[in-house]
């Protein structure tokens, strides 16, 4: 609608307002105090967090019957004084968690029931501790190949296919009014989409409680492109789960290279724009099945591209830059926003 007064929204939780959450991965640096610039950021853009490591297993669980939740705490308080929509990562997953989950006292693979019931503690006992503060769990993450088979993690063979079901029902028990999510990458591409919309509609013949898909959105330049990310949604979209983005960034670096150690050139500043745009377009399209989307990390700085997956290089992934300055792919975004309150 026309109207005489601009209003400009100048920051991202304003920006998108009515379309979806939008959010930041947090570390202990913003959580802790020891980053208050990126922390006073964090505040002023976001409306929701996700725990970038201290929920997962090697974290929170790190020895048999020694939980630790001091960090864990901490990143919840975080978000409760802040009003976010608070995001725990994650209950299943085959990295950043222990061999001894998956073994008996003597080395050897523990059986089927022996890993149900330590998933089932684990689950019980982490998301139990939060329940009603953590508003939504990555339950399952990357459980698929490439082809969208399901990946052979140490949970698939030992406790059989059934291992994701019966972690959704887990976390459903803990805490009952959590959303719950499927979390994976590279479900833009056609094989694993596929395996992963045949999971969730299983997934819901069977009753479990799945309220959404994240799609972790570690793009790149030309990777996905917009007709990808389009069909991949409305895909998702049409089995009924809402979709998320939940760890976007895009890597704007060749591989195996380091070619911009001090600062990214202007005419790649101004591409990476572009390509946020683009995305973000895609993503407010589809506000109506989108409901978060979140960014993994919040100023390039501290993202784990500059360490993944070559370690030590400098990497621009995400609208705010090394001194926390807002980047001209943050003035797209909103850009993009406005373009579209406008119609
Ligand atoms: C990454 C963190 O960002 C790093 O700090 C950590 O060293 C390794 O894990 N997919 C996921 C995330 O689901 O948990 C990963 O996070 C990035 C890829």
């Amino acid at each position: 609608p026309r109207s005489n007064v601009v209003v400009t929204p100048v920051t991202l939780r304003a920006a998108f307002e009515g379309a979806f959450l939008i959010g930041a991965a947090l570390n202990a640096a913003q959580f802790s105090g020891r980053d208050t610039v990126g922390a006073t950021l964090v505040r002023a853009q976001f409306n929701t967090t996700t725990s970038e490591n201290v929920l997962k297993w090697q974290a929170v669980h790190p020895l048999p019957g020694t939980y630790d939740f001091a960090a864990a705490d901490r990143y919840v308080a975080f978000g409760e004084r802040n009003g976010m929509f608070i995001v725990g990562h994650t209950l299943v997953w085959h990295k950043q968690t222990p061999s001894w989950v998956f073994q008996d006292s003597s080395g050897r693979p523990v059986s089927r029931d022996t890993l149900l019931v330590r998933l089932r503690d684990h689950i019980h006992t982490v998301v139990g501790r939060y329940r009603g503060r953590i508003r939504g769990w990555d339950v399952v993450n990357e459980a698929l190949n490439e082809d969208g088979t399901l990946r052979p993690t140490p949970w698939l063979q030992i406790i059989g296919e059934d291992y994701i079901a019966q972690a959704f029902r887990f976390a459903h028990e803990a805490d009952p009014d959590a959303e719950l999510y499927y979390n994976d990458y590279s479900l833009e591409n056609a094989p694993k989409r596929s395996g992963a919309l045949d999971l969730v509609r299983r997934l819901r013949n069977e009753g479990v409680p799945i309220a959404a898909v994240g799609l972790q959105g570690h793009d790149r330049m030309d990777w996905p492109t917009p007709a990808q990310q389009d069909s991949t949604v409305a895909a998702f979209a049409a089995l009924g789960v809402h979709v998320m983005i939940t760890e976007l960034d895009i890597d704007v670096l060749p591989p195996d290279l380091n070619p911009y150690p001090d600062s990214l050139p202007d005419s790649m500043q101004q591409a990476l724009a572009q390509r946020y745009a683009a995305l973000f377009a895609v993503y407010l399209r589809h506000a109506d099945a989108i409901t978060r989307v979140t960014f993994w990390g919040v100023s390039d700085g501290s993202s784990w591209l500059n360490n993944w997956p070559v370690r030590g290089r400098t990497n621009y992934p995400l609208l705010f830059d090394r001194l926390h300055r807002k980047k001209p792919a943050f003035e797209a975004v909103v850009g993009v926003a406005q373009q579209a309150a406008a119609r």
